[in-house]
């Protein structure tokens, strides 16, 4: 519109412009300029309306239901659990009894890929999921709410992470010893946790775990490094600049993970942490960190070794992640083989088949089945004590 207003100027002007060719030598600017310069400048400032409504709409209504949706999205069973200098841990408990079953997620995951295998277990005995720092419901670490731990261990990394899970089960006073369940990176802090807290774990599951040797393959290193986390950060600039809640919106964006069977509620859930630009900067994180994840429990597993009395099992699948070229997959398959049998000479393994990283949820009748077990030979073992 102001286009054409210009052009309508343009030619009034041209009618005029015999009579004051004169006048306009001596004029600095005549009035035609001006109105050129006016008009031209209308046109700009249009667009550029345009391009700031553009920019900053979508980010702006993200935000807004963002603030909206925490309200409303919060897991009614969730509860906020302070573990001292003002952070606060997301966690959810289900079902009565003892041992209590602790769930440490996947990398970059929230507590919700439990649900399945926490209902389940939730039938015999008190099981309780949480969601690290920064994930989920749980906020991010100011840089000076810590506890000085950073000073040992960087944030994002198992050490750290080890250390909020020490202060989250004595603030919820979860009963001990427990049977601690980590998968992925949440393995890597079971491993952790189990050496230096022996005295309160009973049996460590680890669900397809990170090899901490895994990083020094130069192929795995080259997947992770420059091609899974750049993906991630696209990913958190994409729920940061909106682009993500209105892919959403257009069905061109799915959550995936959980599988197919979930309530309305859980599927809202993912699409907000697919849009909270707070979430995805923290997976992005502990993506990032994870080799010194891995190097941190490696040393630690050199230098104090696991108690014998704790029992370890092993959950695999086939690949690590079926998505994935074989190639990459072997070589992730080899490196585990090899550490579990240096580290882990004792250690149960349990295969489950045509399962890959994502067995939490599309597996989960086979996960919980063995985790109904651990518990059932505790609690037999504890009634025949009595
Ligand atoms: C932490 O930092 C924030 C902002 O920098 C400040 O407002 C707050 O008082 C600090 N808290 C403590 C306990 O030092
Ligand atoms: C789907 O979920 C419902 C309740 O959440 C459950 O009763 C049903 O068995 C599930 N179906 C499958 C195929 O897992
Ligand atoms: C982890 O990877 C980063 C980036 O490749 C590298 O700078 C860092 O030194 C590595 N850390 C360890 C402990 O291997
Ligand atoms: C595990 O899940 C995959 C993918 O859904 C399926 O193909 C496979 O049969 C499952 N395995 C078992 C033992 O249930």
């Amino acid at each position: 519109m102001a286009r054409r207003r210009a052009g309508g100027h343009e030619t009034a002007g041209n009618v005029q412009s015999e009579r004051k060719k004169v006048q306009a030598a001596e004029e600095p600017l005549s009035v035609k300029q001006q109105q050129e310069r006016r008009s031209c400048w209308t046109t700009v400032s249009f667009f550029g309306k345009i391009l700031l409504l553009v920019l900053f709409v979508p980010p702006f209504l993200n935000y807004a239901s963002l603030q909206r949706e925490e309200q409303e999205l919060r897991p009614r069973d969730a509860q906020l659990i302070d573990i001292g200098l003002g952070q606060k841990i997301s966690l959810i408990c289900k079902g009565q009894g003892e041992p209590v079953v602790m769930l440490d997620a996947p990398t970059g995951m929230s507590s919700d890929i439990w649900h399945h295998v926490q209902e389940s277990v939730s039938q015999t005995t008190k099981v309780c999921a949480y969601d690290r720092v920064g994930l989920g419901f749980s906020r991010r670490a100011l840089q000076n709410d810590t506890t000085g731990m950073e000073k040992v261990w960087r944030p994002s990394t198992t050490g750290r992470m080890v250390d909020d899970l020490h202060r989250l089960v004595k603030a919820a006073e979860i009963a001990t010893p427990f049977i601690l369940v980590g998968s992925e990176l949440g393995a890597l802090n079971g491993r952790f946790y189990t050496h230096i807290y022996d005295a309160q774990v009973s049996d460590l599951v680890l669900i397809n775990p990170i090899p901490e040797d895994v990083f020094e393959e130069e192929t795995w290193q080259q997947y992770w490094y420059t091609h899974l986390v750049p993906s991630l950060q696209m990913m958190q600039l994409s729920a940061a600049t909106g682009v993500s809640r209105l892919l959403l919106i257009l069905r061109l964006l799915e959550p995936s993970f959980i599988g197919d069977n979930v309530s309305g509620e859980l599927l809202q859930r993912q699409k907000y942490l697919l849009s909270n630009p707070a979430h995805q900067s923290s997976a992005v994180d502990e993506h990032y960190f994870l080799n010194e994840s891995a190097s941190q429990v490696r040393e630690i597993s050199k230098f104090k070794l696991l108690s014998s009395r704790i029992s370890l099992s092993v959950i695999v699948g086939d690949s690590f992640d079926e998505q994935l070229p074989a190639h990459l997959n072997q070589v992730f398959a080899d490196v585990q083989r090899k550490c579990l049998k240096r580290v882990y000479p004792q250690a149960k393994l349990i295969h489950i088949q045509g399962a890959d990283r994502h067995m939490i949820s599309k597996n989960a009748s086979s996960v919980s089945k063995h985790l109904l077990e651990l518990v059932s030979k505790r609690q037999t073992k504890h009634a025949m004590r009595q």
